[in-house]
């Protein structure tokens, strides 16, 4: 059933908050702490769809997991000792947990089904069957093209490989690393952009061997030293970058807004969108910057800012991917055309988000445009709105034009935004604690 709702023009935000836990640091410490041996402790881990059904899926391949007082505990099976389910894997909407569990699964001598939601059962797999096929991996899909539904074999006689990937992928390095730790001797991922690098440094940290190698013009070698023993370890993970996007972005349309987010991730893989922010003349303060659990995080100040616009560099999409549709509606706010280059990896994610992200802003007044791979927007300093958008089960572009409601002139609807469950269940109340002007319809 849909649920639609309405975001209004709001006066000032003000408030001090806390974002969930971050999405892909969660599904990495529920997966590195089934394959330890020993228990992993995990505070602040993100409760939402997307999470559980990474959860559901260890449990299914026989990890433990509790939780009490905030904390998940993790009993882990060791690399190798995980054993086979007894129904298929059902990933939802989790394009992340499904990726990186096809490379554990590489790894067993068993066979299991994925399957996932519409939006997850569109997006390519291929992308990661090809390296894991390479690697020993079991599949009748054709794996050029294949989608879940999936039923994959994997072996416990995996072969390490050395692999080009195609395209700057987090998801992809990932699986090969994770399947790379059941085979013996070195697998190596080359980058040709340094993507999100969460699952390098938790192997860090559950004691793996990890060898890092500069390629030059931003590309990188990544080595996991295979047959590998995992140590439980104690995890804090840190606020979500990309849920934070989203208030960040609201206090800086909505006039004499005055926010701060704490505990906020500052990996510099995950800081493109503050970075561009802060280029457009964002008034953001970094406070008390810290390090926790192998990650820097810190609590941010944000006002309200008059901003202008830019031209992003296509090098600085794989450490903001998740966060261009909500740039750029920031983008409308601004004075001038800003320019994101090199968005390919957008058409893929859990719609089409170049395309979404086109639609909802023709829809709201905004002058947009995709030429190839590159999207332009034209700021005028302010947006009409007065709209309904359509979020294609998409809880990232459901978010996105809620927030831009919130400054805009007249109010934006989104036809559904049930699916923001999956990553943000607090939204919409943590939105609202600041100020924001949100109304069923
Ligand atoms: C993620 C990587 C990104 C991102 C996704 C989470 C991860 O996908 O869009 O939301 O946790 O590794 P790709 O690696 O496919 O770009």
């Amino acid at each position: 059933m849909k649920q639609p709702l309405t975001a209004s023009p709001s006066a000032r935000l003000s408030g001090r908050i806390r974002v969930p836990g971050d999405k892909s640091i969660s599904h990495r410490a529920l997966i590195l702490g089934a394959l330890a041996t020993g228990t992993t402790r995990i505070a602040g881990l993100l409760e939402a769809e997307d999470i559980e059904a990474t959860a559901n899926a260890v449990a299914a391949l026989g990890a433990g997991l509790e939780r009490s007082n905030g904390v998940v505990t993790v009993r882990g099976q060791g690399v190798g000792g995980l054993r086979p389910p007894s129904s298929p894997l059902d990933f939802g909407n989790s394009g992340t947990g499904t990726r990186l569990m096809l490379g554990i699964v590489a790894g067993h001598d068993m066979q299991v089904e994925f399957t996932g939601d519409a939006s997850l059962s569109r997006r390519p797999m291929g992308r990661v069957l090809a390296p894991l096929v390479a690697m020993g991996l079991q599949t009748d899909a054709d794996t050029d093209h294949a989608t879940l539904p999936l039923v994959v074999r994997g072996t416990g006689d995996l072969l390490p490989i050395v692999y080009d990937l195609p395209v700057p992928s987090a998801q992809v390095k990932s699986a090969i690393l994770l399947a790379g730790l059941h085979a013996p001797g070195r697998t190596t991922v080359v980058e040709p952009l340094m993507a999100r690098d969460h699952t390098e440094r938790m192997l860090d940290f559950f004691g793996a061997e990890v060898v890092r190698e500069d390629r030059g013009e931003g590309a990188r070698a990544v080595t996991i030293c295979g047959d590998a023993e995992l140590r439980g370890a104690s995890i804090t993970v840190p606020g979500d970058p990309s849920s934070a996007a989203f208030m960040i972005a609201a206090a800086l349309i909505v006039p004499r807004s005055d926010i701060v987010i704490e505990g906020v991730l500052l990996n510099p893989t995950r800081s493109g969108f503050i970075e561009t922010v802060l280029e457009m003349g964002a008034n953001i303060e970094i406070l008390d910057r810290r390090d926790d659990g192998g990650e820097p995080v810190g609590d941010l100040r944000v006002r309200a800012s008059a901003l202008k616009a830019v031209r992003v560099p296509r090098d600085r999409a794989p450490t903001m991917i998740d966060e261009y549709p909500i740039l750029a509606c920031l983008a409308a706010f601004a004075e001038g055309e800003t320019a994101m280059a090199g968005l390919a990896e957008l058409k893929v994610k859990e719609s089409d988000r170049l395309a979404a992200t086109e639609a909802g802003l023709s829809a709201c007044g905004v002058s947009v445009r995709v030429e190839g791979d590159d999207l332009f927007v034209e700021g005028k300093g302010e947006v009409r709105g007065g709209c309904r958008v359509a979020a294609r089960m998409d809880h990232r572009i459901a978010m996105t034009f809620l927030t831009l409601g919130l400054g805009a002139r007249s109010p934006v609807s989104v036809d559904d935004v049930s699916m923001i469950r999956t990553s943000f269940p607090d939204f919409v109340p943590l939105m609202s604690k600041l100020g924001a002007n949100f109304a069923s319809c």
